[in-house]
């Protein structure tokens, strides 16, 4: 029987989250795999310590974004579901948009703030006016760690742009083109094991510029067209990704553009919407990937 670990975070405790764990652990169990919850600071984070703790286990899923325990863990010889490199690829909006630029994948025009440093801030704002100048406002800044829609802005004039980066102080930002025929709205595309398995319409209903459900907006089934198929699954190729929910906008005419992909999808609205418990999915490819090892 293949032994696997879920690894989550010590941390965040939330319904939402368990519901994933319990139908990842449920899926595990109906294919014969022992799949055991595994809180990331029960782990010791020490390559060497790790070695003899992982050592009758097949494979985890990860499911923190705790990059340096994910390295180690391969390090020490796991196999990760994500891998390290992909969730720190993903968790990081600038990094995502900068590997899927360089890979070819359509994405709005994006900008990435320029390093600085705690204590010392933006203290020049230059980089700002030729951001300005070429994605025009108003225009989306999002932080370069965040999720759920709640790290993401819409700078409607040069002034707004400029309060938003000092309520940020230190932290890294990226600066996109607003995607005008996307207000309120864009695919939620689940790829595993490079197929797009099931897809989802996004809607706020609040007139919010953001569809991420946590937000409020509504959920539907959606059939993709090839393009948005396809651009998703590049997407989550370029980055390495086993499986992913890819968030996918709709552009001026009608063309698919990468707004950003997440290594640990929450799948629990797109079973709702069209009913495919992705967690199947993700067990069936992990599968897979132990048989040909
Ligand atoms: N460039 C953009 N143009 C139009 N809408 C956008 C753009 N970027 C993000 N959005 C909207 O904001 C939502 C949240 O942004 P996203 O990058 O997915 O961040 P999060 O990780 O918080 O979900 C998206 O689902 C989309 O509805
Ligand atoms: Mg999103």
């Amino acid at each position: 029987m293949p032994k696997g670990w879920l690894i989550v975070n010590s941390f965040i405790h939330s319904s939402k989250f368990d519901g994933i764990y319990s139908m990842l652990k449920a899926s595990a169990d109906s294919r014969g795999i022992d799949l055991r919850v595994v809180k990331s600071g029960s782990l010791p984070h020490s390559v060497n310590a790790l070695r003899n703790a992982v050592k009758d286990v097949n494979f985890a899923l990860f499911w923190d974004k705790d990059v340096i325990l994910a390295k180690q863990l391969e390090a020490a010889g796991l196999r990760l579901f994500n891998s390290a490199s992909a969730v720190e690829k993903c968790d990081n909006k600038a990094l995502t948009a900068t590997v899927l630029e360089a890979a070819g994948v359509p994405v709005p025009e994006t900008y990435c703030s320029p390093l600085t440093f705690e204590g010392v801030g933006y203290n020049d704002t230059a980089f700002l006016d030729s951001a300005a100048e070429r994605l025009g406002f108003p225009m989306v800044v999002k932080e370069n760690f965040g999720s759920f829609g709640a790290q993401v802005y819409l700078a409607e004039s040069r002034e707004a742009l400029e309060s938003i980066v000092e309520r940020l102080g230190s932290k890294g930002f990226v600066m996109q083109k607003f995607v005008e025929s996307s207000r309120g709205r864009d695919l939620r595309v689940n790829v595993v094991g490079g197929k797009a398995v099931a897809t989802a319409v996004r809607y706020s209903v609040s007139g919010d510029f953001r569809s991420n459900v946590t937000a409020g907006g509504r959920i539907l089934p959606y059939c993709p067209d090839e393009r948005q198929e396809a651009a998703a699954v590049a997407a989550a190729e370029a980055l390495d990704l086993d499986f992913a929910g890819v968030d996918v906008l709709f552009g001026p005419s009608g063309e698919p553009l990468i707004c950003e992909v997440n290594s640990n999808p929450h799948f629990k609205s797109t079973l709702e919407a069209t009913g495919r418990d992705i967690s199947r999915d993700i067990i069936a490819h992990v599968l897979k990937c132990l048989r040909r090892r």
